[in-house]
């Protein structure tokens, strides 16, 4: 079948996300399953240059998955006329600079989140993107999650009536690097590198609370740093200057109270590593990665408050599992299937920079409001 070839320039692709959900789960996956129909007929390809500081690296990646293009000079990658798209998955800190380059060069832009450390520089990358009038796009991967889409299904299906209040929980331990090595990278725990959790998880929070629920329209946040002190890759101890712990208030629009605790210190007793639970006048949900449970009026129980009785119900038997009732691909595969037919066919894209910038917003919202120990409201950004 013919093919339609679109180059991709991926930068960062030794990282965590660059190398797994984005090059193996996302892009060779298309490549394996023959590419993605266009809408000509043809079958739309990635053709993938792989970028980095490490030649080595790359080479060893490239090797280990048949690919031949790879390169540490980025400009001369943003120069070749046979690359389409450009995709960043590197560390925070490092893409608004890419980013700006890549938009100069009139490629098409597709990004890890967050767009870019402050809310000045991500809207100046909107800006830009629109006048150059390259296509954009903000990875947004827990939309796609098995979970959320079911929530999402329910909310669609007016199952909750009307919406009261959401409850986020997030989090696990992250080892401290000492006694036992660290299982995310250094620079999150260091703010001068872009680290922190609320820079990292408000942007998520942003987009889910407003795709499934309503817009958010003001943010209450503490936030901590909790572990004061940690241990890198070399094993030097660092101090950690990022925040490793927010705990946010968010008022979305309609009158629904969202509130999402996000933690790297925090040991998990739930089901999921993120849970959201839903509380409506109709029915209740709980919702993780991949399951979702819920409860209807019709069978809620009804507790009394007697702690003079042990507990006699088993509350958690009370509620019923959501079916799948379709098939869950990768979210990150999802959304770049998307973005690929967004290039080549025009299709709608809604997840771009503009939604982006109001993911950073919500960050730095709520790290002023920690600051400054106060409500702050959401104002409407427009490019
Ligand atoms: N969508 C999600 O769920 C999700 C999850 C984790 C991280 N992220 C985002 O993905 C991006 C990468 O995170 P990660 O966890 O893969 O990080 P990582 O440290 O594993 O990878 C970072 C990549 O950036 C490269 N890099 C470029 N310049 C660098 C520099 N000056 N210092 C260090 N590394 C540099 C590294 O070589 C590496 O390829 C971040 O922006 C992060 O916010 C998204």
């Amino acid at each position: 079948m013919e093919r339609t070839s679109i180059g991709i320039i991926l930068n960062g692709v030794t990282g965590r996300m660059g190398y797994r959900q984005h090059l193996v789960r996302s892009l060779l996956a298309i490549r394996e399953q023959g590419g993605l129909p266009a809408r000509d007929g043809s079958r739309i390809w990635p053709e993938l240059t792989l970028v980095g500081r490490n030649e080595a690296k790359l080479a060893e990646i490239a090797a280990r998955h048949g690919l031949t293009s790879y390169t540490t000079d980025l400009d001369a990658a943003l120069a070749d006329d046979s690359h389409q798209i450009y995709f960043d998955a590197q560390v925070t800190a490092q893409r608004e600079k890419a980013i700006r380059a890549a938009i100069e060069a009139g490629k098409h832009i597709y990004t890890e989140k967050p767009l870019a450390e402050g809310l000045t520089g991500s809207l100046e990358l909107a800006r830009l993107a629109a006048a150059k009038g390259v296509k954009n796009g903000v990875v947004q991967d827990k939309l796609f999650l098995p979970g959320l889409r079911k929530l999402k299904r329910l909310v669609d299906s007016g199952f909750f009536g009307r919406i009261l209040s959401v409850r986020g929980e997030f989090g696990y331990w992250v080892f401290e690097g000492d006694w036992q090595d660290a299982q995310r990278p250094s620079w999150n725990y260091r703010a001068e590198d872009g680290g922190g959790i609320t820079v990292d998880m408000f942007p998520h929070w942003h987009y889910v609370l407003e795709q499934i629920f309503a817009p958010v329209t003001a943010v209450t946040a503490h936030i901590a740093t909790h572990i004061p002190e940690r241990v890198d890759e070399t094993g030097q101890t660092y101090r950690a200057t990022a925040d490793d712990a927010a705990y946010g208030i968010f008022e979305l629009a309609g009158g629904i109270t969202a509130q999402i605790n996000s933690s790297w210190a925090v040991r998990v007793y739930r089901d999921e590593l993120v849970e959201f639970q839903v509380d409506g006048t109709h029915g209740s949900a709980v919702a993780g990665l991949r399951e979702c449970r819920i409860q209807h009026r019709g069978a809620t129980p009804m507790p009394v408050w007697n702690p003079d009785l042990p507990v006699t119900e088993n509350f958690r038997a009370q509620w019923q599992t959501v079916p799948d009732n379709e098939d869950f691909d990768n979210g990150f595969k999802v959304q770049w299937e998307a973005f690929l037919r967004h290039v080549v066919d025009g299709e709608p894209f809604p997840w771009d920079f503009l939604a982006g910038v109001r993911g950073v917003q919500l960050a730095e919202a709520g790290l002023r409001s920690a600051r400054e120990g106060r409500r702050v409201e959401i104002e409407e950004i427009r490019l």
